[in-house]
């Protein structure tokens, strides 16, 4: 919204949210997310044709165009749940905008939501109308975190799907007149409603798939001598697979990958299609397997325990340059090492430690087995084997072994061998994100493990692990 204000200077854009804080910190300098580059748009627009409110009804009344961008989070209980998209927030926001309007209002769908959607918000908005023509659309969006800005400048393409009737075409029509302000026609690209969602989960499971698939390869690499990176090089060389998106890792993360494929695959099941709905539940649980694996590694290097080690983890976000930790790799990770009674010394340069203690106390949800909760972790508090600095060299300083969880930029340069000489010996560094120089950090003496690396001597003689 605030790029739309900037490219856009005589439309006038006010974000509403029920939550004050959430409001207050938008009209503050300390903003509530963090993203490279949003502060100086928001500083740019704010006040001129930006606005932010709690006053959610009046605005939304006055509005031509609403944008809804609600959360849809998974299902965690009733029908659907573990897979099915949580509709509740949509479904209010729905009747709010459809009690509160006196004119004709085009409404976007922003939110992720499961294909056919707009077709149930349609008729909610349609059966409370007092004979208001409500067109809605879907402009799903495709910004990655940390680089969002970007992204939105110059995106790869503008989806907005709606109805093929003219009254449909005319929003899209108007739609697509605020995007042209700074995105080229040829990237905007119109479909009809069912398509516009559908590429959004979509485009998504296809991008986690990459992942899982390269994922797949280390394991294989590890057990033959191959490189990953040399394999995905060689692979994405071919321009009809092309070279972004195969970096091998600990697992994806974010709020988007896991949640957008499970929405799918219930999709498929609920339309009777359950090869395809088993097709990519297989890219979660190689996903699930890759974070296990990276634990068994470190527990069997480490002479089959870790209890009572001081193991260090750098990174806790989901990837870098971005503060956020849901579905990051790194919870799973530090609760699999937890279980084997390791302690903990944490360090990320954006997350918090009020964060770091609730992402490993929260109960996680089974997404295989919606009936049943997995153990419950210990209480925030109660973590007693958990620390989290501010400093990779005091997070590091007497550990036995270093994780390195996020690909942050910092943790390429640092002093490895300052960090070497205050650590146990044998010092360990297992790299989720193959970011350390291999082969310099084996030089000053550590045992180095690199997903999809040809192995360490030490770690060749360990037993055979997953
Ligand atoms: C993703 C999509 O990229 C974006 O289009 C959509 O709108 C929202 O979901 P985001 O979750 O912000 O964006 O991050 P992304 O850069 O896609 O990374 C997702 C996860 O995959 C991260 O954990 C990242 O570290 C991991 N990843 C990414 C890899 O492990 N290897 C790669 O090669 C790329």
């Amino acid at each position: 919204m605030a790029v739309i204000a900037l490219k856009c200077p005589e439309i006038e854009v006010v974000v509403v949210d029920i939550s004050t804080p959430r409001i207050n910190a938008w009209n503050s300098d300390q903003l509530p997310i963090y993203e490279p580059g949003l502060d100086d748009v928001v500083k740019q627009c704010r006040g001129k044709n930006l606005y932010f409110s709690t006053d959610v009804e009046k605005h939304v009344s006055e509005a031509d165009i609403v944008f809804v961008s609600v959360n849809t989070p998974t299902k965690t209980q009733g029908l659907g749940a573990g897979k099915a998209a949580d509709l509740t927030y949509w479904e209010s926001a729905a009747r709010m905008i459809a009690d509160v309007s006196k004119s004709g209002k085009i409404v976007v769908e922003k939110s992720t939501v499961p294909v056919k959607t707009a077709e149930a918000i349609e008729r909610i908005l349609s059966h409370n109308n007092k004979g208001i023509n409500f067109q809605i659309l879907s402009n799903p969006e495709f910004l990655a975190e940390g680089t969002a800005m970007e992204d939105l400048f110059k995106p790869d393409r503008v989806l907005i799907g709606g109805r093929e009737t003219p009254e449909g075409a005319k929003a899209v029509k108007a739609l697509k007149d605020v995007y042209a302000h700074w995105v080229p026609e040829d990237r905007i690209i119109c479909t009809n409603l069912w398509s516009a969602e559908l590429s959004k989960l979509a485009a998504n499971a296809f991008l986690a798939q990459r992942i899982s698939s390269v994922n797949s390869i280390s394991a294989l690499c590890e057990a033959t001598g191959a490189d990953v990176t040399q394999v995905s090089h060689a692979v994405g060389k071919d321009t009809r697979i092309g070279p972004r998106f195969l970096n091998a890792s600990v697992g994806f993360g974010g709020s988007c990958f896991q949640k957008d494929i499970l929405n799918l695959v219930y999709i498929c099941e609920c339309n009777g299609l359950p090869e395809v709905a088993h097709y990519w539940k297989q890219v979660i649980e190689m996903n699930d397997y890759q974070k296990n694996r990276f634990v068994n590694r470190v527990v069997s290097s480490m002479f089959n325990t870790v209890a009572n080690k001081k193991i260090a983890i750098l990174g806790f976000a989901f990837k870098k340059d971005t503060g956020d930790t849901r579905e990051t790799p790194a919870i799973d990770v530090c609760k699999g090492l937890l279980g084997d009674k390791a302690n903990l010394s944490i360090y990320d340069p954006q997350v918090s430690e009020d964060q770091i203690r609730k992402d490993l106390s929260m109960k996680k949800f089974g997404w295989d087995h919606p009936g049943h909760l997995q153990l419950l972790s210990p209480s925030a508090g109660d973590i007693k084997q958990l620390s989290v600095v501010w400093d990779a060299y005091e997070a590091t300083k007497d550990a036995h072994a270093i994780c390195v969880l996020t690909e942050w930029d910092e943790f390429k340069n640092l002093d490895y061998q300052r960090i070497f000489d205050n650590m146990q010996k044998p010092a360990f560094v297992f790299d989720g994100r193959n970011i350390v120089d291999v082969e310099k950090l084996r030089k000053i003496g550590f045992i180095v493990y690199s997903i999809g690396k040809p192995l360490d001597a030490w770690l060749k003689d360990m037993p055979a692990v997953a």
